[in-house]
């Protein structure tokens, strides 16, 4: 215990509540769009049709039809799974304790990008993990850095190579194709969590890792990928949390039935299963093409308030301070001049009722002191608007007196 603490982000999201704050810090999906008549008329549909299995105990892997939708969802993307490769799991979260639980000992190094998703960082300090880590740039993990970080003996790597949180940059192909090459080397797991690739608003959608790494074994083997079930190194995992919504916890990994099997046995120590209901209800919903329209309305609107947000900083932020230009996604990062401590700016910003996350919460090395986060899928427009030219003159009045602090040591 003395080594976890507790999400700072979910600490934000208290003062989020209160009703005049503008927030851009947590990673909440626009809640407008929440299909809640659909799922209205798809709980009913479920419980006049199936309602005592609904409500019944049921397997530790996942609603069977649920399963089989994931494969097919799957395919889309050329990942080629069969049910036995895929389990159902309350939230990211449960996943990354099991990988926690299964793969890693106390004091074993994980390789992560620098900054990363602090839900893992949170997940693996339980098990006693450390970390390695790997710089970003506007390409995603700057894989000519890899090796070095490799030749440290990490267990696994995990990487987030779409619209990547905190950054909300992706990793390009080139570099994917460098990855799984130099990984493939030293043989490790990668672990690809994917919750964004689907929100992606501009450009084409890149291949997964997992594609990429069964590609490369299928070039081992003359005779290919004849069983057209999953092969690889690769854990995949991704979620309905952005797409349908987050309050069902409902998320899927894609793996090697033997990791499969180990996740069965280290969740039924911790749930048994996922709600037999909320999965049902969820396919009952998506099992005729409900998410292509819907998941395409969401893309429209995040475009939109990513656009009037980077429209902002560029009006408002004063010189000096630069961030990303994501395609898609939730999130944007931005690095304050060198001299400049984001948590400074975040009281002075809660002050002038504005919220984001300060960087450093990212970097397992506690660094990015200059770095924020800042979400632009929750705020409307109008908010945006206001909050980032409010945020401006905050970023201008922190600058000044840190410059004025300097000049006078
Ligand atoms: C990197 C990453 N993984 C997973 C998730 C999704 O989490 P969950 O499925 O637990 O809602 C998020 C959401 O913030 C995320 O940023």
């Amino acid at each position: 215990m003395r080594g976890m603490s507790s999400s700072a982000i979910r600490e934000l999201l208290k003062l989020t509540q209160q009703s005049d704050i503008i927030s851009f810090a947590g990673g909440l999906p626009v809640p407008e769009l929440f299909p809640v008549e659909e799922f209205r008329a798809a709980t009913d549909r479920v419980l006049v049709k199936q309602g005592s299995e609904a409500m019944q105990y049921s397997t530790t892997e996942g609603y069977e039809p649920l399963r089989e939708f994931i494969v097919h969802k799957m395919a889309q993307y050329n990942i080629q799974a069969a049910p036995e490769n895929i389990l159902i799991t309350s939230g990211s979260q449960q996943v990354l304790d099991l990988i926690g639980k299964i793969l890693i000992n106390a004091g074993d190094l994980i390789l992560t990008e620098r900054p990363t998703y602090l839900g893992a960082l949170q997940a693996w300090r339980a098990y006693q993990a450390q970390f390695v880590t790997v710089p970003i740039d506007g390409d995603g993990m700057q894989t000519e850095q890899l090796e070095e970080a490799l030749c440290a003996g990490p267990k696994f790597m995990y990487i987030l190579p779409n619209l990547q949180n905190p950054g909300g940059v992706t990793l390009s192909l080139e570099r994917r194709r460098a990855l799984i090459h130099i990984t493939d080397r030293y043989g490790i797991p990668i672990i690809e969590d994917d919750p964004y690739g689907e929100l992606r608003f501009e450009g084409e959608h890149l291949p997964p890792l997992v594609v990429l790494d069964a590609e490369k074994l299928d070039s081992h083997t003359p005779a290919g990928n004849a069983h057209g079930f999953y092969r690889g190194n690769v854990i995949y995992l991704s979620t309905f949390s952005k797409t349908l919504a987050p309050g069902l916890r409902l998320v899927w990994i894609v793996a090697p039935t033997e990791i499969i099997r180990e996740c069965v046995k280290a969740k039924q120590g911790m749930d048994l299963h996922t709600s037999s209901f909320v999965q049902m209800v969820a396919y009952e919903l998506v099992k005729d093409g409900f998410l292509k329209d819907h998941v395409r309305r969401i893309r429209q609107v995040y475009q939109e308030r990513r656009d009037i947000m980077l429209d902002a900083m560029t009006r408002h932020f004063p010189p000096g301070n630069r961030w990303t230009w994501p395609h898609g996604g939730l999130f944007l990062w931005v690095t304050l001049p060198e001299i400049v401590d984001a948590g400074a700016v975040l009281d002075r910003a809660v002050a002038n009722k504005i919220t984001f996350v300060p960087g450093t919460v990212f970097y397992p090395d506690g660094s990015g002191h200059n770095t924020l986060r800042l979400n632009f899928s929750k705020a409307r427009l109008e908010q945006i608007k206001i909050g980032i030219k409010r945020l401006g003159e905050v970023l201008a009045v922190e600058l000044e007196y840190e410059e004025e602090v300097a000049n006078r040591v």
